[in-house]
């Protein structure tokens, strides 16, 4: 065995149901509002819920919830025990970075990604929501080969005519690996459009999430973005995820 992190992890994750990673092979098409709200209305319907982000060079998360890295408690008890946050358990590498730049090449990453993984008691969990960073790269081939047949991907894409080829890419990478997709979320779409993509690579298509202008208003206060089009959006999409609809 080359790393005995690896045979930590899964023990880390037995108590943890369902493992929702969220990837886009392009940046900047919301990954980070999603997969935070996915968590918050997840958490909302009564179902335990963690936050886990994995995006180590930008990690963002911590900005939609509104939590300050500098306050951010490292509860230390066999590992880490993630902070409870708007009720949901939450896991960022700002509570050892807070706010410090960390540019990492791929070795530290997996490094990284293994420490975390096998440091963190998650307990038990229904759903795990991971943030991604966009592209795959070693932080996505980490979780596709060591989180297990609990895994299954949210890819998120915008109706770009330039996201179309990206998204069948990711698409077949996932598929010939016989990883599980949930399905795929269209963002800053005011009508579905990328259904009948969906279809074609025989992937559930979960829902359109319209562009709000004044959304980076709200960014931050969860009072303020439970009353966005946005969270509605997630919350029917978390339905149709969590296999309530
Ligand atoms: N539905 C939406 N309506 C309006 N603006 C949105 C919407 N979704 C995301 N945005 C905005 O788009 C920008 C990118 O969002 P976000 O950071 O969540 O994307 P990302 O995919 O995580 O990016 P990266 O690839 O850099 O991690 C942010 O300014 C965000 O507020
Ligand atoms: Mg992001």
């Amino acid at each position: 065995m080359s790393d005995p992190r690896l045979l930590v992890i899964p023990k880390r994750l037995a108590g943890v149901k369902k493992i929702y990673p969220i990837m886009s092979s392009k940046g900047g098409v919301g990954k980070t509002i999603i997969s935070t709200l996915l968590a918050l209305t997840s958490s909302s319907l009564g179902c335990k819920t963690g936050l886990l982000d994995l995006d180590f060079t930008n990690p963002s998360t911590h900005i939609v919830l509104g939590v300050n890295p500098w306050e951010q408690e490292i509860i230390e008890e066999k590992g880490i025990i993630p902070q409870l946050v708007h009720g949901i358990k939450y896991l960022s590498i700002t509570i050892f970075t807070r706010e410090n730049p960390t540019p990492m090449r791929g070795e530290a990453v997996v490094n990284a990604f293994r420490e975390l993984l096998a440091i963190t008691q998650w307990g038990e969990l229904d759903s795990l929501f991971i943030d991604t960073p966009p592209g795959i790269s070693d932080e996505h081939l980490e979780l596709l080969t060591y989180l297990g047949d609990k895994l299954e991907v949210v890819i998120v894409a915008t109706p770009s005519p330039l996201a179309i080829k990206s998204v069948e890419r990711l698409a077949e990478i996932l598929l010939e690996g016989n990883y599980k997709i949930a399905g795929l979320v269209e963002n800053m779409s005011d009508k579905p459009k990328l259904q009948k993509l969906a279809e074609n690579l025989r992937i559930d298509y979960l829902g359109n999430i319209p562009y709000v202008k004044d959304i980076d208003e709200k960014i931050g206060n969860i009072e303020l973005l439970r009353k966005t089009p946005i969270w509605e959006k997630v919350l029917e999409i978390v339905n149709r995820l969590l296999g309530n609809k």
